[in-house]
Formats: structure tokens, sequence, C-alpha cells
């Protein structure tokens, strides 16, 4: 089966228990044809109505090693909800995405993030492999950016450590090298878009292909240390304005 076989088929499974949770009815998985079988009682917690997020984004939402389907565990809570919001009003384009958040309430999606933020778990090694002079770009536009052409660096928003910053910047490492390319094709395309103004559109349209390419081996080669929690804040001001962090 291929993967998105097995992701839609673990939310055709999943999402009628998790759309029950709005109404606070039981959920209870079909049972096994046959006699002397009782309906299988699932308990009713968060964990639970969230294993339809887990189909897709990994046990507890740590991604799975292709790649494909983003880490969502650990990140910042406001940037969790941000996204969520985003897919509702069509500032990012995801099908199945849009379709599970139009149902939730503004409370339950700060529920969802709340519950993800909160998770410490293991990230994946990093992936190292890369010609010196790609790795030697990609680390100085991340850790100083490109002050002749008016290039901030990465650090000034994401963190020194990359971690992220909370409440609403997302970390740069632990994620993997065709996650974060694809990121910046779809903010060159227009395919994802954060509340305006948009830092990361101006960002993305002002780097080269090469310079992405460079930028996201370097970043998918760090090893990541253990919990890296993000910053409590960032140095104000900051290089370019960002509809998503409060002032
Ligand atoms: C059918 C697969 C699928 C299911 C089920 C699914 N997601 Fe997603 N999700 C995706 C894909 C694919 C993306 C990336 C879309 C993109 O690149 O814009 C995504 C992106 C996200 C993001 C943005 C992540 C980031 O770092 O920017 C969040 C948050 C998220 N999903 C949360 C959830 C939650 C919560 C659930 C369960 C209620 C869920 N997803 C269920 C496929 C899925
Ligand atoms: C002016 C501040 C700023 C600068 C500079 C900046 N970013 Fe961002 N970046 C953000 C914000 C804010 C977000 C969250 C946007 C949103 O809410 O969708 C973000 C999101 C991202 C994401 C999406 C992460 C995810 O989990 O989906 C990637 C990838 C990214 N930035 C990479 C970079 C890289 C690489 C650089 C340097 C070349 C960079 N950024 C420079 C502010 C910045």
């Amino acid at each position: 089966m291929t993967l998105l076989a097995r992701a839609r088929r673990g939310v055709a499974r999943v999402v009628p228990c998790l759309l029950s949770a709005g109404f606070g009815l039981a959920c209870a998985q079909t049972p096994a044809p046959g006699p002397h079988r009782p309906p299988i009682e699932v308990p009713d917690t968060l964990k639970q109505r969230l294993q339809a997020c887990f189909a897709c984004h990994g046990p507890e939402g740590r991604a799975t090693p292709d790649g494909f389907f983003p880490r969502i565990a650990g990140k910042p809570a406001g940037y969790l909800y941000d996204q969520l919001q985003n897919f509702r009003g069509g500032r990012r384009a995801n099908a199945t995405m849009s379709y599970l958040v139009d149902l939730m309430s503004d409370a339950y999606l700060h529920e969802i993030a709340d519950w993800f933020a909160a998770l410490d778990l293991p990230y994946p090694p990093p992936q190292p492999g890369a010609a010196p002079a790609e790795l030697a770009l990609g680390e100085r536009l991340v850790r100083r950016g490109d002050a002749a052409r008016a290039i901030p660096a990465c650090v000034q928003c994401h963190g020194e450590a990359m971690t992220g910053v909370q409440p609403s910047v997302p970390g740069l490492v632990g994620l993997p090298r065709g996650y974060l390319v694809e990121q910046f094709g779809a903010w060159r395309n227009g395919q994802r878009k954060a509340l305006a103004p948009d830092c990361m559109a101006q960002v993305a349209s002002a780097l080269s292909t090469a310079e992405v390419a460079a930028a996201a081996t370097w970043l998918a080669a760090q090893p990541v240390s253990a919990g890296p929690a993000p910053a409590a804040s960032l140095a104000r001001p900051l290089p370019l304005e960002c509809g998503s962090v409060p002032r």
C-alpha cells in the first residue's frame, strides 16, 4: 500500500472518532463480526482523539522517516495554532488539513496546539554527507545572512540556537532537508503564506535556489541536542516585520 493510501485509510478509520469528540460522545471501535464480542471501549482522552493526526504525522506527531509529513511534536504552541488557522483561512493549501480544522472550534485548536507543543520527544539523526563548499555557504546564510543584499540571518528570527522562539517562531533544526526545501518552494509559489506582513515570503524570494538548497543542507546536517526547547524571547527589533510574531 502506498504511504498516502495508508494515511487515508488511517484517516477514514479515526476521523469519525475524532469528530465525535467535540460532542462528548463515547468513541467505540467497530467490533470484529462474530458472537460474544462486545464493542471495545476506547478512553475519550485528547491523545486518543489525536490518533487521526498520528496516522500521517507519525506517533505523537514526531514525523515519519520519509520526511513528507511535517513533525509537529515540540513546536511552539502559538506557531502550531497559527498553522491550524492558516489551513482554515486558506493561507496554506492542503485539502485534508483544511477539512479537519474546518470542523473544530478555536478553543479545541488551542487545546491541540498546546498538547503537541508540550511534547519533548527525540529527533531523528542528522543528515550528513554534503560538499564542504555547500555546507559553508549554508552556514553563512543561516548565521549571518547577506548584508550586501539586505538578507537577514535566519538566527535573528529563529533564535541563536535555531530551536525557534516562543510563542510563534518554529525551530529549524531536526527537520528533514526535503521538508525545508519544500517550504521555501511553497512560499515562493504562493502555496504557503503566513499572517501579513509575511516576512518568510520576503526571505524566500530573496534567496536563489542554490542558496535555499545550501541552507537546508547545512541545517539538516546539524545534530540536535536533547529537548531543543524554543528560546523564550527574540532580540528586538526584528530585521523584517512578521505578522505572526507579536510585537
Ligand atoms: C492525511 C494526512 C494528514 C492528517 C490525517 C493530518 N495531517 Fe496535518 N499535515 C499533513 C500534511 C501533508 C501537512 C503539510 C502541508 C503543507 O505542506 O502545507 C500537514 C501540516 C500540519 C501542520 C503544520 C506543521 C508545520 O510545521 O508547519 C500542523 C500543525 C498539522 N498538520 C496538524 C495536524 C493535526 C493536529 C492533525 C489531526 C487533527 C493532522 N495534522 C492530521 C497531513 C495530515
Ligand atoms: C524576519 C524573521 C525571519 C527570518 C529572517 C527568517 N525566518 Fe523563517 N520563519 C519566520 C516566521 C515568523 C516563521 C513562521 C511563519 C508562519 O507562521 O507560518 C518562519 C517559518 C519558517 C519555516 C517553516 C518551518 C516549519 O516547521 O514549517 C522555515 C523552513 C523557515 N522559516 C526557514 C528559514 C530560513 C532557512 C531562514 C534564513 C535563510 C529564515 N527562515 C529566516 C521568521 C523568519
